[in-house]
């Protein structure tokens, strides 16, 4: 088949260099033997490690203080360069800590391919200090680079991670390394196709991206095209479909554990290819170019299903992703059009920039019919996310104590930082409609809240969490191991959750 010059993504997503990237990296814990730069830990108090050979003093006139995530780069004449990087109060390293300082060592050696790091973990443990800094490291040497001539990047060739301490078993540190490059791929492949431009990375593109990271990565995808989701009644993503030259998909993965599962769990994530608004268009703002990134909640996803098998994950996770884009055009629909979601639900469209929640509509009944225990949604949802919390805090609601609880669990684990907002039924009359069984739009406050209570009516009752990552899809600049441009937000937070999910 020959290729359109402005489709550059090869459809089969194996050969995108975000993967490429990891797959290339050679890690290992020991001893550095050809690095290029080498990354030491230091905090703020005690001793200066001796190998920088400089003491407190000097290092500290040098305006390097040990706060975590700084560095400081003390090139040298006859080595390797070595990178003082902050580790704040000793007794207070943590995970967190160790990614950061992973990921600052990788930024303060952008030209370098051979990076090793020698911390001392403190308390952390062994596993979990390898695999944070390793994380760290390969997260914040990711770019987008598919679409350059000439990228002027440089990929991590090799990283060594030194905890100056001895392992009773080798087999443990390989364990943590592996973990890491699994968690970074989650969240690669979300970055990847959440940076993809809408052109390039369709809905159908979408489904044949999954059919492929299914193989590869052990679980089953069932693509389902424009007649088919007409044949099953799912209104909510036709509806935004429709003003679309573009086909929709539903995909749907399927991830079973070996042994007998330890539970269901449903994941929706949204995926709108590219939001335009629809017949309430978006006026032309530079902020918009960003809606190509309207699929974040799917590619995180999917993103983490990449990662269930060889994370081990004992439940049976089941995803559906929700993906179209959102056009205007002679056939769209139109504001005051109703729609009817599977499972008979009429929904009255009072904006046609409300989209997301009509796409995923359709999911939740989709959901509870397969039998899940619990549900948790992820989306792009609202520019009120984005103004209540910032680009650094995704939103958390939903209906359940429990779901809530092990998000909040995940959160901390990952340093994908959440914060619940109350799922607060004094607003739901905003939703009512006059001539259908709700409408999609709620007032001009706590947009947020509204668009989860619409949600909430699909759910029956099933457990369920709902993350709006409309802040947090992407940051203007590189910050910590989350590089500038979309964060994959949510592809490591759900892998951790899926991946210590049981049935209640
Ligand atoms: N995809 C947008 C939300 C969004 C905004 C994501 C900014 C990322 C950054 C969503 O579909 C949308 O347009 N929401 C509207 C809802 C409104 C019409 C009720 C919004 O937030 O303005
Ligand atoms: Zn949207
Ligand atoms: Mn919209």
């Amino acid at each position: 088949m020959t290729r359109s010059p402005n489709k550059l993504i090869p459809a089969d997503f194996a050969t995108v260099p975000g993967l490429d990237a990891l797959d290339a990296a050679h890690v290992h814990v020991g001893e550095a033997w050809d690095a290029q730069a080498i990354g030491i830990g230091v905090p703020v108090t005690g001793e200066v490690p001796a190998e920088l050979g400089f003491d407190r003093e000097a290092l500290k006139n040098a305006g390097f203080e040990g706060a975590a995530g700084t560095t400081l780069v003390l090139p040298r004449a006859d080595g390797p360069d070595l990178i003082a990087v902050g580790l704040g109060e000793a007794s207070e390293v943590s995970v967190a800590t160790l990614r950061e300082a992973g990921a600052a060592v990788v930024r303060a050696a952008a030209s370098r391919s051979r990076i090793a790091l020698r911390v001392d973990a403190g308390v952390v443990n062994r596993v979990d200090a390898i695999s944070a800094l390793v994380e760290g490291a390969l997260l914040a040497r990711y770019r987008y680079v598919p679409l350059l001539s000439d990228p002027k990047h440089v990929p991590l060739e090799a990283l060594t991670v030194d905890l100056g301490t001895e392992t009773s078993d080798p087999a443990d540190d390989d364990a943590a390394v592996r973990a890491a490059l699994v968690t970074a791929r989650a969240a690669v492949v979300a970055r990847d196709l959440a940076n993809t431009p809408p052109g390039h990375l369709t809905a159908t593109d979408m489904g044949e991206i999954a059919m492929s990271l299914g193989r590869r990565f052990g679980f089953d995808v069932e693509t389902h095209d424009r007649d088919a989701l007409i044949a099953m009644g799912c209104g909510g993503l036709l509806g935004v479909n429709q003003g679309s030259a573009e086909e929709p998909r539903m995909i749907v993965l399927r991830y079973r554990p070996s042994d007998d599962p330890t539970g269901r769990l449903g994941l929706i994530g949204k995926g709108i290819m590219y939001d335009s608004g629809g017949i309430s268009l978006k006026p032309s703002d530079p902020m918009h170019l960003l809606m190509k990134m309207d699929m974040g909640g799917a590619a995180a996803v999917l993103g983490a299903f990449t990662a269930l098998r060889d994370a081990g994950a004992t439940a049976e996770v089941l995803g559906w992703l929700m993906c179209t884009d959102n056009m205007p055009s002679g056939s769209a629909y139109k504001l005051g059009d109703v729609l009817t979601a599977r499972g008979g639900t009429t929904i009255e469209v009072k904006n046609t920039d409300a989209e997301g929640r009509l796409a995923m509509s359709d999911a939740f009944a989709l959901a509870n019919e397969e039998d899940v225990d619990a549900i948790i949604d992820i989306a792009t949802l609202t520019g009120a996310a984005l103004i209540s919390l910032g680009a650094k805090v995704a939103a958390l609601l939903g209906n359940d104590e429990r779901m809530i609880g092990l998000l909040k669990e995940s959160s901390a684990t990952t340093d994908e930082a959440i914060w619940q907002l109350p799922l607060e039924r004094r607003y739901r009359t905003q939703l009512d409609s006059d001539i259908a069984d709700i409408s999609n739009l709620g007032g001009p406050y706590g947009g947020t809240i509204t668009a989860a209570l619409f949600l909430d009516h699909f759910t029956g009752g099933t457990p369920w969490a709902h993350l709006d990552i409309a802040g947090t899809m992407q940051t203007d600049s590189d910050d910590s191991w989350r590089t500038k441009g979309a964060t994959g937000f949510g592809a490591r937070l759900l892998l951790d959750v899926a991946r210590r999910f049981t049935r209640p």
